[in-house]
């Protein structure tokens, strides 16, 4: 067999040794157009995980690889004169150079013919090779030559980066966030090995026009950051080598495979540099790669195993990248946190480090972010213990004068089993049995200003005595049973009006017995759904009105709180959207003229509301279309409503169309919240696929979201919240005395379950580097 790969980079490196492993036969060159330690950049970093995999497919060069490296344990995050060191993270970095010399070292030694100042630019030279490795990096010519196949997406981020090093030691993954006269500046800095650090300096672009960097050359940019970072450095210089000012291009390709071909490494797909992981990548797919010529049949079915076996994964670290990307683009929304909040957040940032993983592996630090988030509840006036704070979620949450006894919340879920709008049984079993769970805040499903205004016939209204009387039972019997607050989500269904119940068909049409519908513009939802009629002035009247005197009536039977539902295409969503909105009148075009109605209804709705009693609007902060809403409308938005009165922004997303594209997973939509929390300056809620009190810990101790609503897992477990203050020992969480001994139960073996859950994450603990190394010294046995 013909191998031929192209770039010596760490991917087509660590391909050859792996393939020539498996394939002691084959032929197998690598084509380098640099020479042999021509290298750029200064050290790279792999986690103890990665290591892991190393040690397993190929252990002469791991062990050479973890002889050269260095090693730590913490991160340190700088930020306004503060450090906050975080334990536990078991990383360490190697210099590029010596990398590649291990790996071109290896690769020879095992046969593999190493081409250097070999530039190829045409693959034709490799006619008769049964596999062609394209490892030529970022700039991938031949990645380019075939855009057309593999569909590659470039997106060109907007901060601007630049490598250095330096010979200042560092003992941990240093964060340095620096504010300077022009604007924030972030220094990611690691040490490599001895008296050698990488430091990646990143600016968002208005700060590095405004530090005039653009057209410094390497040297004048060295001595720019040395002014900026002197005060760490001290006195170390700083080192450059093609250390260019350039914005990091997010790759993604559709297609890794094209006939004998293959992608692999930068040139298939890149992922920033802040969580490192570009080198760990490029040799991880050379594993995958060489696994699967192992075991395929075919050089075509191998490439389509790898391609197959590696996307999943690749996905996700590029994922998670992306999120860590764009909290460092965003950094100046966070830039007034406290400091402790801030490094919280600086840890959280990608999802994979969690206020539990937290607490296991930097108790103190937690107590820190717990006692800050405690100190600022007490600063709203609630008196909370912050000596011994309770965790995030379980601190006490004050709108207007309405007082809630913890952060989390019971998302609105339609239940579709109202009769003629009416509340049943069902509804009162449903809500109670949540109260009684112990959520702070329960959420009524949207309930419908009037019976044209229903999403479905099974949808509960708020338009008639008998509605007012059943809701008021549900009301009346959360206040005497439970501690929860509740409130009434009101809406109008607009042109998703007269629909199927959620189990009969989802928006899709009824079939009979339907009503007439109405909406911003005359456009059906689905191409067969039903056409709106486009609100006229007087109708628009009779809809602001039906809402304020279901306000009324909300009020007298007892509501805590009063949520005006702006989302999720129905009624007044579809005035905000312009994929849904194409009037041609004051409440159509601009986003402010489509705001007009909405905020109307709001206005009208919180002069009828009590004064002392919040209210909420839930919006959609992205439609997930192209030229829909986005996070930044979605800021406006909140501000427009906040100027109206607003207590809270409710921040859902999308189902404005039928065809969006909503990139799900988990806690998928906090990123909306931050956005508009931080941007906006409102208290935000957050929502969407967020399924543990870890979770809702994690968004809260960063200061993502003010509350947190889960829908679906409350469905199946109305004592959530009652079950997360047993896990965190939140003793003061009300359970009716009815249940008593149930929760001294579950307070009980808490203590155990969660001391067995902390021993299995220790022993599940992978051996440290520093362990490791101490084995590396012994002799090496034979391989
Ligand atoms: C300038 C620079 C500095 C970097 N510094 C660091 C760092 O300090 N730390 C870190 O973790 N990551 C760094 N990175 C990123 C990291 O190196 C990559 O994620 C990783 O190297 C990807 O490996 P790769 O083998 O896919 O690509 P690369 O390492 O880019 O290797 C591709 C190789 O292909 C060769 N090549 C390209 N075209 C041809 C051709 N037509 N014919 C023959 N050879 C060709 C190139 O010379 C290169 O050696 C840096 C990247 C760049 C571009
Ligand atoms: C059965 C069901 C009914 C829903 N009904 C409503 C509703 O009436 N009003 C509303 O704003 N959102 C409604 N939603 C959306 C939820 O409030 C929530 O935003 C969504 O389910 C995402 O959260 P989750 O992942 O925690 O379930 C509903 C969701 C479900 C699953």
């Amino acid at each position: 067999m013909k191998i031929a790969i192209i770039g010596g980079g760490p991917a087509g490196l660590y391909a050859a040794i792996l393939l020539r492993k498996h394939r002691p036969l084959a032929e197998i060159a690598v084509y380098e157009r640099n020479r042999t330690d021509d290298t750029f950049g200064f050290g790279v970093v792999f986690s103890d995980a990665t290591l892991d995999n190393f040690e397993k497919y190929d252990p002469p060069s791991y062990r050479r690889i973890t002889q050269e490296f260095a090693y730590w344990d913490d991160i340190a995050v700088h930020f306004r004169g503060t450090v906050h060191r975080v334990g536990g993270n078991g990383f360490c970095g190697c210099s590029r150079r010596k990398l590649l010399l291990i790996l071109q070292e290896r690769a020879r030694e095992l046969g593999v013919s190493l081409r250097f100042e070999t530039e190829i630019d045409d693959e034709s030279r490799f006619a008769d090779a049964d596999l062609i490795v394209l490892a030529d990096g970022i700039n991938s010519r031949f990645r380019e030559k075939h855009i057309a196949h593999f569909e590659t997406e470039v997106d060109v981020r907007s901060n601007i980066f630049a490598w250095m090093g330096s010979t200042r030691p560092l003992d941990a993954f240093t964060f340095i966030f620096q504010e300077t006269e022009w604007g924030p500046f972030i220094a990611h800095a690691y040490q490599y090995e001895a008296g050698r650090s990488t430091w990646i300096f990143e600016t968002d672009p208005a700060t590095f026009k405004r530090a005039e960097l653009e057209g410094l050359n390497e040297k004048q940019s060295a001595d720019r950051m040395a002014e900026i970072f002197g005060w760490f450095l001290e006195g170390h210089p700083l080192l450059t080598n093609r250390s260019m000012w350039r914005n990091f291009p997010m790759i993604r390709s559709k297609r890794w495979v094209k006939d004998n071909m293959v992608l692999l490494g930068d040139a298939k797909a890149t992922a920033h540099f802040s969580i490192g992981s570009g080198t760990k990548l490029a040799m991880e797919d050379a594993i995958t790669l060489a696994e699967a010529m192992e075991r395929a049949p075919t050089v075509a079915a191998a490439l389509e195993q790898y391609e197959q076996g590696r996307r999943e994964e690749v996905e996700k670290t590029q994922h998670a990248a992306d999120v860590s990307l764009v909290w460092f683009e965003h950094v100046d929304r966070f830039w007034e946190f406290d400091p402790v909040q801030f490094a919280f957040g600086v840890m959280t940032r990608s999802k994979a480090i969690t206020y539990d993983n937290l607490t296991l592996r930097a108790p103190d630090f937690v107590a820190e972010v717990d006692k800050a988030f405690a100190k600022a509840v007490r600063a709203k006036g609630l008196n909370v213990d912050i000596e011994k704070p309770l965790a995030p979620m379980f601190q006490p949450m004050r709108l207007r004068e309405m007082e809630l006894a913890n952060r989390a919340v019971v998302s609105p879920m339609c239940m579709y089993c109202a009769k003629e709008g009416v509340p049943t049984d069902f509804h009162l079993v449903h809500y109670g049995s949540r109260a009684i769970g112990g959520a702070g805040l329960i959420f009524t499903e949207m309930t419908c200003v009037g019976r044209d205004a229903r999403i479905t016939p099974g949808c509960t209204g708020l338009w008639s005595d008998e509605q007012e009387a059943a809701w008021r039972r549900i009301v009346d019997f959360v206040h005497a049973n439970s501690a929860a607050k509740i409130c009434l989500q009101l809406g109008h269904a607009g042109r998703k009006g007269a629909t199927k119940l959620m189990w009969d068909g989802m928006d899709r049409p009824l079939e009979e017995a339907g009503w007439d519908i109405v909406s911003a513009s005359s456009i059906p939802y689905f191409p067969d759904s039903k056409m709106p009629r486009e609100m006229d002035r007087a109708a628009m009247d009779a809809v602001k009105g039906a809402f304020v005197q279901a306000a009324e009536r909300g009020e007298r039977c007892g509501f805590d709180m009063l949520e005006l539902h702006c989302a999720h295409g129905y009624l007044l969503a579809s005035f905000i959207s312009p994929l849904t909105n194409r009037r041609s009148d004051e409440y159509g075009g601009s986003l402010d003229n489509r705001l007009r109605f909405p905020l109307e209804v709001f206005e009208a709705m919180r002069a009828a509301w009590p004064a002392h009693k919040p209210m909420s609007v839930r919006i959609s902060a992205t439609d997930w279309v192209e030229g829909g809403i986005i996070g930044d409308d979605a800021v406006a938005i909140a501000r427009a409503f906040a100027k109206a009165g607003v207590d809270l922004v409710d921040v859902s997303t999308g189902q404005t169309v039928h065809d969006a594209q909503p990139v799900y997973g988990r806690m998928f939509q906090t990123p909306f919240s931050d956005q508009v929390r931080n941007e906006a300056r409102v208290a935000t809620m957050c929502v969407g696929n967020i399924t543990t009190s870890d979770q809702v810990n994690t968004i809260l101790a960063a200061g993502r979201a003010d509350l947190v609503a889960l829908g679906r897992p409350h469905l199946v477990d109305p004592a959530f919240t009652l079950k997360a203050a047993a896990w965190y020992g939140a003793e003061g969480v009300f359970c009716p005395p009815q249940y008593l001994p149930g929760k001294e139960q579950i307070f009980r073996n808490s203590v155990r379950d969660r001391q067995d859950f902390e021993d299995l994450k220790i022993k599940a603990k992978p051996k440290t580097r520093a362990e490791l190394k101490a084995e590396a010294s012994k002799p090496l046995a034979a391989e």
